[in-house]
């Protein structure tokens, strides 16, 4: 190369460093995000995406209100908070100006189409009015725990007497998520899909593709440029071909379903959701299709996950394990119960250390880690920071178990015992602005009763009979897979013995 083609791409790289990849040189004392001209957050985008959550938690720790402005070229502007005064200014108090939006919508439309999850306005309004009402009902509560105490008795328990007796390590986020995915399946339309324990026949390719059409579905937000999915879709390439053919294999299977279920023309006395739905509602054989498969959404990882985090977080934490372990034994002697009887809504209801020892989990490993809405018009936070119209807001709900302004010093520890009440022993409400693991306001989880009830029989089912021990590293956080939900990556491997009861 002559000097002359040296001396060119020395200039040419000067010029690109000085115009796009150079910070605002007014910019060392500001916090938040690193912006660069015209790139805006782009390149510490590209550069901490896989660690997006940690990355954004430390640069949210570090402004005065734990809010930051996000820049990235093409409009996408918005604003990732962990503040509660703001998560309550946009959950709540000006809810009508924060939807899910249109392109929230839009990305994960050809999966989940206008079900309660991805739809907006009156179409939400309406589903969220059914199944609120049914969410309530002491039927569908009692469904949904002889549905769980039966998996666990006919399916879980004889899996992990079968890893005992073997020694072979078993993948215990692999097992909760097909043990939720068949208790979803049959809360929500009264099928079995047998993913657990059973030949996987009916359900497999159901769940798989599930899995697949979930997956891809949320990729669609991590694209550095917001259009590229499209095009990829339009030309059907690469991951878009696959996510078209796993959701067309979701649909068939949900559609075979709710047809026959409509042509029965029973009196849809049945104690699931879909008939629940037939039962109250005139809704097209589409539109209950999406009902259903948001739902199946809804309560299919994040059971799983919660569960999947706070097994791995009890091996490094004994005494919270005994002590769990206790508040099972008080409680089986006091209704004169045996290991392995089910325990029943009232008994879960008296598991206060336990329920403790969950939400304090899920508050460092939140199953939603992030959720995001669209601001419809220019407003103001609490904080004072400005959100224009079209802009995304973000509340960062795995940040905000991590921030000392929420929950002091200690606030990266594992300590179930802050969630109760002096003296009491009482599991204590927290706000949902402060933990807003469950969403907050009008759209807040309709399943976190049905999800504690249905970790509360799995945990102490599990606990009282086994033990685990988690391969590998006890002590360092393993990473994580940013699907929709918060899933390990590699999953939790660990060895099962049966508990010595003495
Ligand atoms: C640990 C378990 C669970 C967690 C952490 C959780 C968390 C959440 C969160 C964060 C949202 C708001 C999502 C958004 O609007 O963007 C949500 C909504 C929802 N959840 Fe859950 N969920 C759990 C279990 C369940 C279960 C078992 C069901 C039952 C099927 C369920 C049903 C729903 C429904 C229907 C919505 C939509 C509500 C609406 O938009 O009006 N969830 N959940």
């Amino acid at each position: 190369m002559d000097l002359f083609s040296l001396l060119f791409l020395y200039l040419l790289s000067l010029s690109i460093y000085l115009l796009f990849l150079r910070p605002y040189p007014n910019q060392p004392k500001i916090t938040g995000f690193k912006s660069y001209p015209l790139l805006g957050t782009l390149p510490e985008f590209l550069k901490n995406r896989h660690r997006f959550l940690d990355w954004t938690t430390g640069v949210l720790s570090a402004t005065p209100s734990n809010t930051a402005v996000f820049r990235r070229p093409g409009k996408v502007h918005g604003i990732i908070t962990a503040n509660p005064a703001n998560v309550e200014h946009v959950l709540k108090t000006n809810f009508e100006n924060y939807p899910k939006g249109t392109k929230f919508i839009s990305l994960l439309e050809d999966f989940l189409g206008r079900g309660i999850f991805n739809s907006d306005g009156d179409l939400w309004r309406v589903q969220r009015k059914t199944a609120s009402y049914e969410f309530n009902t002491k039927s569908l509560r009692n469904f949904v725990i002889d549905t769980a105490t039966v998996e666990i008795r006919t399916r879980l328990v004889p899996i992990l007497e079968k890893a005992a007796e073997s020694g072979r390590v078993l993948d215990v986020q692999d097992m909760l998520e097909r043990f939720a995915f068949d208790n979803i399946c049959k809360v929500a339309f009264n099928v079995d899909p047998g993913c657990l324990g059973g030949d996987g026949t009916a359900g497999g390719e159901f769940m798989r593709a599930f899995e697949e059409a979930a997956t891809l579905s949320s990729g669609r937000f991590m694209y550095a440029f917001h259009h590229l999915y499209k095009i990829k879709k339009y030309f059907n390439m690469g991951s878009e071909h696959k996510l078209m053919k796993s959701i067309a294999t979701v649909h068939e299977f949900a559609d075979k379903i709710i047809k026959s279920r409509m042509e029965e023309k029973s009196e849809n006395k049945d104690e699931d959701l879909l008939s629940r739905f037939i039962g109250t509602d005139k809704m097209s054989t589409e539109l209950l299709r999406d009902v259903v498969i948001s739902f199946i959404l809804a309560g299919r990882d994040t059971t799983s996950s919660a569960l999947t985090w706070f097994f791995w977080v009890l091996a490094s934490n004994p005494e919270v394990e005994k002590k769990i372990l206790n508040e099972l034994e008080t409680i089986r002697n006091r209704n004169a119960k045996r290991i392995g009887d089910a325990y029943s809504f009232e008994e879960l209801r008296e598991m206060h250390y336990l329920h403790a020892a969950i939400s304090e989990a899920m508050r460092l490993y939140p199953p939603v880690p992030v959720d995001t809405k669209a601001c419809l018009n220019d407003d103001v936070m609490p904080d004072g920071t400005f959100v224009a119209k079209e802009w995304f807001v973000t509340y960062h709900t795995y940040a905000m178990g991590r921030m000392e302004s929420i929950w002091g010093s200690d606030c990266c520890e594992y300590k179930p015992d802050r969630w109760l009440e002096n003296g009491t022993g009482f599991c204590r409400q927290e706000s949902p602005f402060r933990f807003p693991v469950f969403h907050a306001g009008p759209r807040m989880c309709l399943g976190k009763d049905m999800a504690y009830n249905q970790m509360k029989s799995i945990a102490a089912s599990v606990m009282e009979r086994f033990e685990f021990d988690v391969q590998g590293d006890k002590e360092t956080s393993p990473g994580h897979l940013l699907s929709l939900t918060l899933r390990m990556k590699g999953g939790l491997a660990v060895k099962v013995r049966e508990r010595c009861m003495g």
